[in-house]
């Protein structure tokens, strides 16, 4: 058996019985796929289930509000794929009568769908002979060919991408796509792979070689920046003030309280003594302030510090994209996770 033989049937005994396998809707497997981007089968599958579930066709997920879809997408990270679905919804009521594309050429031009979505969906949903190269992908063509070509860098992408492409199996691309991924998920690991009960071990030339933990090659990337957010929490009356955040960063369209970002870390009392910020804020007495909570991302470390301060007349002013709610109600607000663990002490 050659490769791509191995791998389907080594597949049709050991796959997932996972829900987006049993559909050809395109917008189903579009779903599944967006929020499998950077994030594993077990964290996803509720997700999967709620966005399913709520919005049953391309057509209601887009009536929904961003603001709804961004509640509904909270704790999953990278939320300019939420934001990015909407968009699509939007353009492929508009663009495409509400039917969703199945094509690989129409589905590159939707926003948020890039080669490896693409080549998901056309290949699931309509047996187009596109090739997937995901993490898995990458590791076991890296392990099982010996490449130590970079996988993220342009010329890397096109090896493995040209590689995978002719090991396709055209008579059956969905399932040979879904075969490779799960091969590489569950038999070729990232870590400690057992390669003694591997169907492919014969002709692994990274096994032979000695080099499965150094296979694949990834050009490190930069250093996570540091970012020092001091959040203002001020309660008056049963209200608390909010802003949500705009502008190109992190978390765009999702809510959090007024917030003062450092260089570094500062102490508050420094913080509420700067020129700058007495002239927005006014004096402020501290009422407590958190320990520092670190929250990572994958290109960036925030440092946060919630600081309770007592209002005053001078914050009751409007200030851009900033409100008062009810404290009972800031549930409802989409936020970032490392918010919404702060609204825990204000919630039953
Ligand atoms: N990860 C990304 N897409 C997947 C799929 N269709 N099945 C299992 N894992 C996946």
């Amino acid at each position: 058996m050659n490769f791509s033989q191995t791998v389907l049937n080594w597949y049709h005994h050991h796959k997932r019985d996972l829900p987006w396998r049993s559909t050809s809707d395109p917008y189903i497997i579009w779903l599944s796929e967006i929020i499998l981007q950077q994030t594993r089968v077990e964290q996803g599958l509720p997700y999967f289930h709620k966005f399913a579930e709520a919005y049953p066709t391309v057509r209601d997920f887009a009536s929904a509000t961003e603001d709804e879809i961004l509640k509904n997408w909270q704790g999953l990270g990278y939320y300019s794929r939420g934001r990015n679905m909407h968009k699509t919804a939007r353009m492929v009521m508009e663009d495409h009568a509400g039917y969703f594309p199945s094509q690989y050429d129409k589905l590159i031009r939707l926003k948020g769908i890039g080669e490896y979505t693409a080549a998901a969906i056309s290949s699931f949903a309509a047996n187009e002979a596109k090739a997937v190269v995901d993490g898995n992908v990458f590791r076991l063509l890296a392990r099982y060919f010996g490449i130590a070509e970079p996988i993220n860098t342009p010329k890397g992408k096109r090896v493995f991408a040209d590689l995978a492409n002719q090991l396709i199996d055209i008579t059956q691309p969905g399932i040979y796509n879904q075969a490779v991924m799960e091969f590489g998920a569950l038999q070729c690991k990232p870590r400690n792979p057992d390669c003694s009960s591997c169907p492919l071990n014969a002709g692994c030339v990274a096994l032979k070689d000695h080099r499965i933990n150094e296979l694949p090659v990834k050009i490190r990337s930069r250093l996570p920046k540091s970012r020092y957010f001091n959040y203002l929490v001020i309660v008056n009356e049963g209200q608390i003030l909010i802003h949500k955040r705009t502008g190109n960063d992190i978390w765009r369209n999702l809510y959090e309280f007024p917030m003062i970002e450092t260089a570094g870390q500062q102490t508050p009392e420094e913080l509420l003594n700067e020129p700058a910020f007495v002239s927005q804020w006014g004096t402020c007495n501290v009422r407590s302030v958190s320990v520092p909570v670190k929250h990572q991302l994958s290109h960036q470390t925030i440092f946060a510090r919630f600081i309770e301060i007592a209002a005053d007349e001078i914050m009751t002013d409007t200030k851009p994209n900033t409100f008062w709610i009810n404290v009972s109600e800031v549930d409802q607000l989409a936020v970032p996770k490392l918010i919404f663990d702060y609204f825990k002490k204000f919630l039953p």
